[in-house]
């Protein structure tokens, strides 16, 4: 078990980013930068003991600087999109957050703290799991936001072969906020093509209902009887192409699941939520969470010519799958509705979410 730093470039802007690389007994390697907090590597076994990289990424830092997609990138303030670029909260209006999806806000706006290099906190090691420990101080106003907001973001990295990402934050004035990790997962392989073979199960019942730029409409609708039910274990390919209209919609799966009984779950210990599953290579992630829901995306945009991936690879579609555990991106314009989360953060509040990636192969 050990995680070591080395350098791994200076930014447009000046700043020295490092790679960290921690290993377990095991042999399975993770790498992750300060920039972003990005999961650059994830290198697991299949159940022939052979190791790959299944996460999607670029082979440099100025790729991850200039390219969009946020490729393993941590998320914030507010994952996913806030229609318009504009909230409302406690009397005051927020109408400045950055518009870069259509007439959207995406994924915190246009740096956020995606496109940033994080304070290096501490990387260490004991017996049983390497850490680092990310820190990123936001300050009142930052793309559009309100409060001086801190966030502390902890990566473990443990002998049963689990990543654990825990997420922390404080502000000083009342903001929304919605952290994830944006990590794609190909569990044959990053380079191994569709993921419309692998399996999925997801825990829930519901996921909220988009319009055509992929807002929440504020309908929660059922899992039951349509192609969104992963209740039991599905390869993502079954109803992929189904004339239904969400998955038409989205270009396929793009959408945030509620997780059976969110109401009483969020915030407890974490617990198994989903499944993803490759039946060729074995290899299994389990995620474990004690975030109220998942945003399921299957890399519908995944498709930019000017940024290959590592190796040298073209970017294509539904060849990763993305598990963005989070609260409900579409609680900032649905505050109140009670079938939505609560997704401000107040003085004095502690914000701080576990999600687990744990892999196995059978
Ligand atoms: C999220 C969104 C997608 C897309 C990606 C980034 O998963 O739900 O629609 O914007 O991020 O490319």
């Amino acid at each position: 078990m050990h995680i070591h730093q080395q350098f791994y470039g200076v930014t447009l802007t000046g700043a020295t980013a490092s790679l960290f690389t921690m290993k377990n007994d095991n042999g399975m390697t993770v790498s992750i930068t300060d920039f972003g907090g990005t999961i650059v590597n994830l290198i697991t076994p299949d159940r022939n003991g052979k190791m790959l990289d299944v996460v999607m990424g670029y082979d440099s830092l100025r790729d991850y600087e200039t390219a969009d997609g946020y490729l393993g990138a941590l998320v914030g303030r507010v994952a996913n999109r806030i229609a318009g670029g504009r909230f409302e909260l406690d009397d005051e209006v927020y109408d400045k957050l950055y518009i870069n999806d259509g007439e959207n806000h995406l994924h915190g706006g246009k740096v956020s703290m995606s496109y940033v290099v994080w304070g290096v906190r501490e990387f260490a090691t004991d017996d049983n799991a390497c850490r680092l420990v990310l820190t990123y101080h936001s300050p009142n106003g930052d793309e559009g936001y309100p409060g001086n907001l801190d966030v502390t973001v902890t990566y473990t990295l443990d002998n049963n072969n689990a990543l654990s990402i825990r997420y922390e934050a404080v502000t000083d004035k009342a903001t929304p906020l919605n952290l994830t990790n944006h990590a794609y997962f190909n569990l044959g392989g990053y380079a191994s093509g569709s993921i419309l073979g692998h399996e999925l199960w997801v825990d829930a019942e519901s996921f909220l209902v988009t319009d055509a730029a992929l807002i929440p409409t504020g309908e929660v609708r059922p899992v039951d009887g349509t192609p969104m039910d992963f209740r039991t274990a599905k390869p993502i390919g079954r109803d992929f192409f189904a004339d239904y209209a969400p998955l038409r919609l989205a270009g396929g799966y793009d959408h945030c699941f509620n997780f059976t009984n969110w109401k009483n779950t969020a915030g407890g210990d974490p617990i198994l939520r989903a499944i993803l599953r490759d039946p060729v290579s074995g290899r299994r992630m389990e995620v474990l969470t004690n975030q109220p829901s998942v945003q399921f995306y299957s890399a519908n945009f995944l498709k930019n010519p000017l940024f290959p991936l590592k190796g040298g690879l073209q970017q294509r579609t539904q060849t990763a799958v993305c598990l963005e555990t989070q609260n409900m991106s579409g609680s900032v314009r649905h505050q109140g509705n009670p079938d939505f989360t609560d997704c401000i953060l107040r003085p004095g509040d502690a914000f701080d979410y576990t999600t687990v990636y744990r892999f196995s192969a059978d």
